[in-house]
C-alpha cells in the first residue's frame, strides 16, 4: 500500500507544484491535506504555465484522481473559479473529489483575517489574506462549516445564526462591515449546488485506493518552518504542513506512508513577517530573487531571499522522518561566483547547531557560514549529475551530508522536463502500481 508523503522543508515555495506533478505520471492518486488557497504552486508543461491554489498539482495527467483532503480549508469561490480556469484549458476536472468534512472559508473569515492584519500594523504576521487562521480558529472552536452544510439551506441557516452575531461585533470593532444571515445562506448554498458533484467522503476513496495497491501521493501546502507547531510561532500559518499532517488531514493511518520525500531549493526564501537568519539584503540577493522569479504566486508579493540554512534542514528531516529529497532550483545560482551554506548559529557568542524551539533564540541567530566556488554556466539542460559542473555537484553533496538523506531528484528549470533523477529512487522500485 504505496502512500509518498510530499513536504516542504523551508518557508513554502520550495517548488512542491513541480514535484508533485513529475512524480504524479507514475500515481494513480494525489491527494491534498492541509492548508487552503494560500498555497500556490505553480506546474510548467511545454509553453503552459498552471498556478493551483487549492485543485492538487496531479490534476494535468487524465489518469488522476485528485482528492482535496479533510485537512484543507476550501474557499468555494477559489475552487470554483480554479475549476473553471482547468475546463478552460481542456483538463477534465471530472476526477476531482473534495472531502464532505473539509472546513469552510466564508467571507466573514476572508475579512477577519484582512481586519485583524491591519489592526496588528507593524506587529502582522502577513498573511495571505485568505481567510486562513479564522477559520482554522472556527474549526478548532467548533463552529465552523463542512462542505456538506452547503447542500443543506437550513443547516446552514442554524449555523450561521449561531455564528454570525458574533463576527459581525468584532468585524464591527474592526471598523469593517458584517454579513447577514440571508445572504450568507444564499451563496453559500449556491456553491454547495455548484460542487455537489464533486463533494465525496475523501477518506474512503484514500483507503480504497491504498487497499487496490494503487500509489498515493499526499502533496503538502506551505512548508515545515510554517508549521503551526514547528515553525517560528507566531510567525506561522495556522495547519500542519509537516509529514503527520498528511494522516489527519489527508485519511491515512502513518504505517500506511512508505516514503516522506522533502521539497527544497538551492537557497531559501520566505514570504510575510518572522525570523530569516540567513537573508539576503544586498545585490547578490537581488539577483537570486530576479532570476528566481520569487515573487508570491498566491499575492504577487516579493519573496524575502536568503541562503540555504541547514540548521533547520536537519530539524525538518527529523520532524518528518524524511526519507528522500528533492532538490530545485539549483540552476538560479549559476553564475554566483561564492555560495554560501549555513551550518550553525552563533547565540550571544554561542555555537547552536540544532534549531532552537524558541522564536527568541532564532530571532538573535547570527549565521555560521561554510563557503562554497560557485558555477558559472547555465545548467538548464543537463539531465544527469555527472553532466552538472563540479562544483554544482560539491554544493549539492554538502546539502546531501548535511541533511543525512538522499538527494534523489534534482531540478534546473521549472519546467517538467528539466529535471535530474539519480539512478536510485525509492519510488521506482515499489511493486503493486497498475497505471491505467
Ligand atoms: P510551491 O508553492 O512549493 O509549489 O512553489 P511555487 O510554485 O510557489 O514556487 C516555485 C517556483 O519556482 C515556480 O514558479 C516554479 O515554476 C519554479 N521552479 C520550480 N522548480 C524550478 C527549478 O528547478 N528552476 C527554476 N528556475 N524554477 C523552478
Ligand atoms: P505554498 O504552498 C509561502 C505564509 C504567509 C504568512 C504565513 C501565514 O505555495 O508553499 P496564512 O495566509 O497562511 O495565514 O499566512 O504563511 N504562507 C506561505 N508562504 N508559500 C505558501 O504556500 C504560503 N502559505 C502561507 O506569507 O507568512
Ligand atoms: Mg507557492
Amino acid at each position: 500500500m504505496p502512500a509518498t508523503v510530499i513536504v516542504g522543508l523551508q518557508w513554502g515555495d520550495e517548488g512542491k507544484g513541480k514535484t508533485t506533478d513529475f512524480l504524479a505520471e507514475q500515481v494513480a492518486m494525489v491527494v491534498r491535506y492541509q492548508g487552503g488557497d494560500n498555497a500556490g504552486h505553480t506546474v510548467v508543461t511545454g509553453d503552459e504555465v498552471f498556478k493551483l491554489h487549492l485543485v492538487p498539482s496531479g490534476v494535468l495527467y487524465p489518469h488522476i484522481t485528485s482528492v482535496i483532503g479533510n485537512g484543507v480549508v476550501v474557499n468555494p469561490a477559489t475552487l470554483i473559479a480554479e475549476l473553471d480556469m482547468l475546463t478552460g484549458r481542456g483538463i477534465d476536472v471530472g476526477r476531482v473529489r473534495v472531502s464532505r468534512s473539509a472546513h469552510v472559508i466564508m467571507p466573514y473569515h476572508v475579512a477577519l483575517d484582512r481586519g485583524n492584519e491591519a489592526r496588528l500594523a507593524e506587529a502582522k504576521v502577513g498573511t495571505t489574506g485568505r481567510g486562513i487562521g479564522p477559520a482554522y480558529g472556527d474549526r478548532a472552536w467548533r463552529l465552523g462549516l463542512r462542505m456538506e452544510d452547503l447542500l443543506d439551506r437550513s443547516v446552514l441557516r442554524t449555523r450561521l445564526e449561531a455564528v454570525l452575531p458574533d463576527k459581525n461585533l468584532v468585524l464591527g470593532g474592526m471598523g469593517a462591515n458584517g454579513f447577514t444571515v440571508d445572504a450568507m445562506v444564499d451563496v453559500a448554498a449556491a456553491w454547495g449546488e455548484r460542487l455537489a458533484p464533486h463533494l465525496d467522503d475523501s477518506t474512503w476513496l484514500v483507503q480504497a485506493a491504498l487497499a487496490r495497491g494503487e500509489h498515493v501521493l499526499l502533496e503538502g501546502a506551505q512548508g515545515t518552518l510554517l508549521d503551526l507547531d514547528h515553525g517560528s510561532y507566531p510567525f506561522v500559518t495556522s495547519s500542519n504542513p509537516v509529514a503527520g499532517g498528511a494522516c489527519t488531514g489527508g485519511g491515512i493511518g502513518p504505517l500506511q506512508v512508505d516514503e516522506v520525500l522533502g521539497v527544497m531549493k538551492a537557497y531559501a526564501t520566505r514570504v510575510g513577517s518572522g525570523p530569516f537568519p540567513t537573508e539576503l539584503q544586498d545585490e547578490i540577493g537581488a539577483g537570486i530573487a530576479r532570476r528566481g522569479n520569487e515573487f508570491g504566486t498566491t499575492t504577487g508579493r516579493p519573496r524575502r531571499v536568503g541562503w540555504f540554512d541547514a540548521v533547520p534542514l536537519r530539524y525538518a528531516v527529523a520532524v518528518n522522518s524524511i526519507s528522500s529529497i528533492t532538490l530545485n532550483k539549483l540552476d538560479i545560482l549559476s553564475g554566483i561566483p561564492e555560495i554560501q551554506l549555513c551550518v550553525a548559529y552563533d547565540v550571544h557568542g554561542r555555537r547552536v547547531d540544532h534549531w532552537p524551539s524558541s522564536a527568541l533564540a532564532i530571532a538573535d541567530a547570527t549565521p555560521i557560514y561554510e563557503t562554497f566556488p560557485g558555477w558559472d554556466e547555465p545548467i538548464h539542460d543537463v539531465r544527469s549529475l555527472a553532466g552538472l559542473p563540479e562544483n554544482a555537484r560539491r554544493y549539492l553533496t554538502a546539502l546531501e551530508e548535511l541533511a543525512g538523506v538522499p538527494i534523489v531528484l534534482v531540478s534546473v528549470g521549472p519546467e517538467r522536463t528539466q529535471t535530474i533523477e539519480r539512478a536510485w529512487r525509492p519510488m521506482r522500485h515499489r511493486g503493486g502500481v497498475p497505471l491505467a
